[in-house]
């Protein structure tokens, strides 16, 4: 039998770690989003920020709706004209009275990121906040600075706890470091 863990070089967040995280940042998440009197949208972004956002919202004893967008981006940072591929939209005619709280993975060159946010700020969203698992702020190619974040890591592969290589390693329990040689 194949075990996905024969791919893992070490691993970077242990459960213990994201439960952790997890709490701090739903807390902080807690106290600035009680008192808004508008609705609060946790926009989940398909497929990676699965897992994280199911344990992040259920530490968050707040009135909120759970939506879903599947985006990534295409084209250099440095290109003006990068473009945001969506494959599922937000479907709403509401923005103009919610606040969104974006749930990410992580955040490597920003691009996805900053142009989902510039996207849901030009349909009229009334607030766009965007909290990511984990940052990798040394590979940034445009500015962007998550509102929350879990983990900032080193400029390495990481797998699990829903981020992949090829779709594989979503279902790891961990954050771990891939094996070079798996895709060297
Ligand atoms: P960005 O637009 O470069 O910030 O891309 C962010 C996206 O790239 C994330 O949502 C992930 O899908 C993917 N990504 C970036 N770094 C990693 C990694 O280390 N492991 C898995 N996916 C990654
Ligand atoms: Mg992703």
């Amino acid at each position: 039998m194949f075990r996905i863990d024969n791919d893992v070089e070490e691993i970077l967040l242990d459960e213990a770690t994201i439960a952790d995280v997890t709490s701090k940042l739903a807390a902080k998440i807690t106290e600035d989003y009680m008192d808004s009197p508008r609705k609060l949208v946790v926009l989940s972004i398909l497929k990676g920020s699965m897992p994280f956002t199911t344990d992040l919202v259920r530490q968050i004893p707040l009135p909120l709706e759970l939506d879903f967008m599947k985006v990534s981006s295409y084209g250099a940072g440095t290109m003006s004209s990068g473009q945001l591929k969506i494959s599922l939209d937000l479907m709403r005619d509401d923005l103009d009275e919610i606040d969104i709280l974006v749930i990410e993975d992580i955040v490597d060159s920003g691009n996805t990121l900053s142009r989902l946010k510039k996207y849901l700020a030009d349909k009229g969203a009334h607030s766009v906040r965007i909290c990511t698992l984990l940052d990798k702020p040394s590979r940034r190619e445009v500015e962007l600075v998550p509102d929350y974040c879990g983990a900032v890591i080193p400029d390495k592969f990481v797998i699990g706890y829903g981020l992949d290589y090829n779709e594989k390693y979503r279902n790891l329990p961990y954050v771990g470091v891939l094996k070079p040689s798996v895709y060297m």
